[in-house]
């Protein structure tokens, strides 16, 4: 190397220290990254609409079944026939949890979470897992496909567990939507019922940098495993301010109780300055196109299982809401009564969102393994200045 390009490296890299300073000096610092573009993904865009890898969620829900875009999440093409029916046959092999971790599933207390014992029973599947360590693209799809298929046994068993019931295994004749319902409540749903159960499924399944996908990004960057990502973004997701408000919803609507109680409802929660769950969204403030989807099968299924004042519970908070502070609703407002006119306990709420967005936080492990550097911002500090330190004896 001659002394040139020497003194031209040094410019370089003298250039991305002072440029480096100069945005720490600015402090371009926006609370809860706001707005803050913190990657790059191929895998869906909120932009124009919610987008999986270039189709609209509106063609998906109304064309696709939630395995069909499962394939296409994590192999970034729709499948054809004979891919949809390995891909199939694959999950169904899948389909099986390690008999220790059935176990533990009965050690755990009865009062835990439906979110907790997910979480805990993710994180030891990872024991069973014989490429738990290996993070190439084709181990990633492979565990990915193995999760997808496992978590809904951890979850049905464990409700049924604390319910005292029997479990139900999985049928393998079954889509997967027909087959979640089945092995919670060991009925066949009905072609109405699994169709709106895989409609939600398809809207859960992504959602490009929201806080769980974010996380799973994150320990994925440290090139830590699949399993660890998923386990940590379920935690992330656990919370009322992410995938924990679709239980909290149907609290709500089950506290309001009629109509008639619903805008004094409102009401005191407005003046209390309450956070009313499923309401107001980071990205979407025109609306979130998902939840107006979502909002035709309510309405379908309240009618069919009677529950029409639960939808006017609904529709009279939604419009006060919208109309009154400006924010429309959700995915998890009509959400949480879906699950609920399918005969489901609240506990499963959000544990349905995981049964889906395995698939989304799968391949964003995967992208961001494929393209890794570590996720390491930094902080504004805003503490002491530097102290004299005192010995013990003269504090
Ligand atoms: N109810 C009442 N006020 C609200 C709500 C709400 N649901 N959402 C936002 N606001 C108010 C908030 O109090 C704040 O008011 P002010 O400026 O007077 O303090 C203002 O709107 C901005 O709130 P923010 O928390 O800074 O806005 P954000 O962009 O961080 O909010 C949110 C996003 C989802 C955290 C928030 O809308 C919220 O808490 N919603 C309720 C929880 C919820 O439904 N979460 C599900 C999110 S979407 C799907 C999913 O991830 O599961």
């Amino acid at each position: 190397m001659n002394s040139n390009s020497v003194h031209q490296l040094a410019f370089i890299a003298g250039f991305k220290l002072l440029a480096e300073h100069v945005l720490m000096n600015n402090e371009a610092y926006y609370p809860g990254l706001e707005g803050v573009i913190a990657g790059e993904t191929e895998i869906s865009t909120v932009d124009g609409g919610l987008i999986y890898r270039g189709y609209p969620i509106e063609e998906l829900a109304e064309k696709s079944t939630f395995l069909e875009v499962a394939f296409l999440l994590l192999n970034n093409k729709l499948p054809n026939q004979e891919f949809l029916a390995d891909f199939q046959s694959i999950l169904s092999e899948s389909a099986v949890v390690p008999e220790p971790v059935l176990n533990f599933l009965t050690e755990i207390p009865l009062h835990s979470s439906g979110m907790d014992s997910l979480r805990t029973g993710i994180g030891a599947l990872a024991h069973f897992d014989s490429q738990v360590d290996e993070s190439t693209k084709d181990a990633n799809l492979a565990k990915a496909v193995r999760l997808l298929a496992q978590i809904p046994i951890l979850i049905a068993n464990r409700y049924r567990i604390t319910k005292g019931m029997k479990t139900v295994p999985p049928n393998p004749e079954l889509s997967f939507a027909a087959n979640i319902l089945y092995m919670i409540t060991g009925k066949d749903p009905s072609a109405l019922h699994e169709k709106a159960m895989d409609v939600s499924l398809i809207l859960y399944a992504e959602h490009e940098f929201n806080a769980s996908t974010f996380t799973a990004r994150v320990i994925t960057s440290t090139m830590s495993d699949m399993h660890s990502a998923i386990t940590g973004a379920v935690g992330a997701l656990k919370g009322p301010l992410h995938g924990g408000a679709n239980e909290r919803v149907l609290e709500v609507l089950q506290e309001v109780g009629t109509a008639d109680n619903a805008e004094a409802w409102v009401r005191d929660a407005f003046a209390e300055k309450r956070r009313i769950m499923g309401f107001g969204h980071r990205v979407y403030k025109e609306g979130d196109p998902r939840a107006v989807i979502l909002r035709k099968y309510c309405q379908e299924l309240a009618e069919e299982t009677g529950n029409q004042e639960m939808e006017k519970i609904a529709d009279t908070i939604e419009e006060l809401v919208r109309s009154e502070k400006g924010l429309p609703p959700n995915l998890d407002w009509p959400s949480a009564r879906l699950y609920y006119y399918l005969g489901l306990d609240v506990e499963l709420y959000t544990p349905l969102f995981v049964a889906s967005r395995i698939v989304g936080w799968a391949a964003h492990v995967i992208e961001q393994a494929e393209n890794n550097r570590l996720i390491r911002p930094r902080s504004r500090y805003t503490g002491m200045e530097k102290q004299p330190y005192k010995i013990m004896s003269d504090r």
